[in-house]
């Protein structure tokens, strides 16, 4: 069975790669969809970079693979004939934000989605705490991928010039 692991993934955190790795250890094939329009400037990495940075990250997966999609997520599911997404949960925040999405989309479509804890290691972080944290000089070592600190440190040097 395929499942697809859908996100904004500004950039890929730790937690985000540990999910995907799981999903990867229980669906056959899994795609980690990075969500957006690729011609609006939303975001420090675009949707070009954001794929890139998770393609370095996740090389040596076999069955992942990276893609990316601008409309409804059920869409991209029903043209794949994919019938599973996965998703992370770190806290109750997490599941009052996603269950209204689970059940819109299998309203959608009946798709199901699977519901992963974060490990407890990256339980409070999210990309946009690492992005403060890092932009300020803060150490986000261990909690993004090193090539993601490199990419996020650069990122940042040349926006402030
Ligand atoms: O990383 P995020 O921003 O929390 O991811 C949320 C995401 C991208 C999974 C959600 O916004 C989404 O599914 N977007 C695609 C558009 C869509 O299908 N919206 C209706 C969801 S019920």
């Amino acid at each position: 069975m395929k499942a697809v692991c859908p996100g904004s993934f500004d950039p890929v955190t730790m937690g985000h790669l540990d999910i995907y790795r799981r999903a990867a250890a229980h669906f056959d094939e899994v795609v980690v969809l990075v969500t957006g329009n690729p011609s609006k400037k939303s975001g420090l990495f675009t949707i070009d970079e954001r794929m890139e940075l998770i393609r370095e990250v996740t090389s040596d997966v076999p069955n992942l693979r990276v893609d990316w999609w601008g409309g409804l997520l059920v869409d991209y599911t029903t043209e794949h004939g994919i019938h599973a997404l996965v998703k992370g949960l770190r806290t109750a925040l997490d599941y009052e934000y996603e269950l209204p999405m689970a059940q819109m989309n299998r309203r959608l479509t009946g798709i199901d989605t699977f519901f992963l804890l974060t490990d407890e290691k990256y339980g409070y972080i999210s990309s946009s705490l690492l992005k403060e944290v890092a932009k300020y000089g803060g150490d986000v070592h261990g909690l993004l991928p090193d090539a993601v600190v490199d990419a996020v440190k650069e990122k940042y040097r040349t926006i402030d010039g």
